[in-house]
């Protein structure tokens, strides 16, 4: 059967009202990649895979749930869809919202969402506009502007985002034949890792396929999750989990504790040492907040909480490399300059 989009694919396992009309850029489908290179270089003798979220049509996992509350929008007849982002969100409502035909509105935190992402948003189309202050202060001006106007709210507070991202749970299952023993996953808002438990619960009560525990991973700048209250002022190299008031915060503490696993944070520093493994090592690169996931593998087994040996592990890396270049050129600066000579670039490459 050829592949065309989740909706398609798992819209049976879906509550989505009878109203929705698919819109669909063949999301999803995205590959498990064994990473056994880093698996061997963080020392232990388990199975490593990543999701590789990052190879989505926009480029994020946003775009299983935007599939799902664009579908939604369209069938109730809405004309135009809002959310505040950090960037990814962004990128993905303009592009569902334009392939639907709707008018988009983007809120962004200014001088604060990656290169890739807010040129994304405009190509598609979208009305972008820089918010002087955060992510959360963005977020809670597009909740009061959708109650007071006709514009469909897609951030994950719209239930069926959830709805959309957690079929990723299920290719998981679907791929390796039943849930791994565990799941890393960044967290920002929240939306993502709640998807995940909906999606793991519900496949196993379908087929059995058991649970994972889930390592829920935050930037220690912007962490609220593990500090247990709001972050005023978050900052993280991490730019797409910049955020101090995760609205879904409950529901990721719950779903981590509830798996038996937990939320942790790690440095600025781990996070952009571990992108830069994950590409060196595994030929995959992802964008920052990606690399968060696996920073807390590596870092909850520097300090001997998790013990992996013989488990398989699947780690979810949210968003490409390509969304974020900066974060690569601005710490490994410039390559060096040749003369278009063979002299000169032997000096180079044997001296
Ligand atoms: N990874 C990436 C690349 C993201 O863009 C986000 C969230 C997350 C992880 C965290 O997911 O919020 O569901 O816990 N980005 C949102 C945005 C906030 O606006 O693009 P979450």
């Amino acid at each position: 059967m050829l592949y065309s989009g989740l909706l398609k694919k798992y819209g049976s396992l879906l509550s989505l009202p009878s109203h929705t009309v698919p819109v669909t850029l063949f999301e999803g489908n995205t590959p498990l990649l064994p990473a056994q290179n880093l698996a061997k270089e963080l020392g232990g003798n388990f199975q490593l895979y990543i999701k590789y979220e990052g190879l989505n049509p926009t480029g994020s996992f946003k775009d299983r749930g935007m599939t799902a509350a664009v579908s939604e929008a369209l069938g109730r007849k809405v004309r135009a869809v809002i959310c505040a982002s950090t960037g990814n969100t962004a990128a993905s409502a303009a592009a569902y919202a334009a392939r639907a035909g709707l008018k988009s509105v983007v809120l962004i935190p200014q001088g604060k969402v990656a290169r890739g992402k807010l040129a994304g948003a405009m190509a598609y189309g979208a009305r972008v506009i820089q918010i002087q202050g955060s992510f959360d202060q963005a977020l809670s001006l597009v909740r009061e502007i959708s109650e007071k106007y006709p514009i469909c709210l897609v951030n994950s507070l719209n239930p069926y985002r959830l709805e959309g991202q957690k079929t990723s749970s299920f290719e998981i299952c679907d791929t390796l034949g039943s849930a791994p023993d565990w799941l890393l996953i960044p967290v920002g808002n929240g939306g993502n890792i709640t998807a995940y438990w909906l999606g793991f619960r519900q496949y196993n009560e379908l087929k059995r396929t058991g649970l994972p525990r889930i390592l829920g991973v935050q930037a220690a700048g912007a962490a609220p999750l593990v500090l247990g209250h709001p972050v005023e002022k978050p900052e993280t190299v991490a730019t797409a989990i910049r955020i101090g008031k995760p609205v879904r915060g409950e529901q990721a503490l719950r779903a981590a504790e509830e798996s038996g696993g937990g939320i942790v944070a790690v440095s600025d520093k781990e996070i952009l040492e571990m992108q830069r493994e994950i590409a060196r090592l595994e030929g995959i690169w992802v964008e920052p907040a990606s690399a968060a996931g696996l920073a807390g593998l590596a870092h909850e087994m520097a300090l001997g909480k998790l013990k992996p040996k013989g488990q398989r592990i699947v780690a979810v890396c949210t968003g490409h490399g390509l969304k974020d270049p900066e974060a690569i050129t601005q710490e490994m600066g410039q390559p060096p300059v040749s003369p278009p000579r063979l002299d000169a670039l032997e000096e180079i490459l044997l001296g």
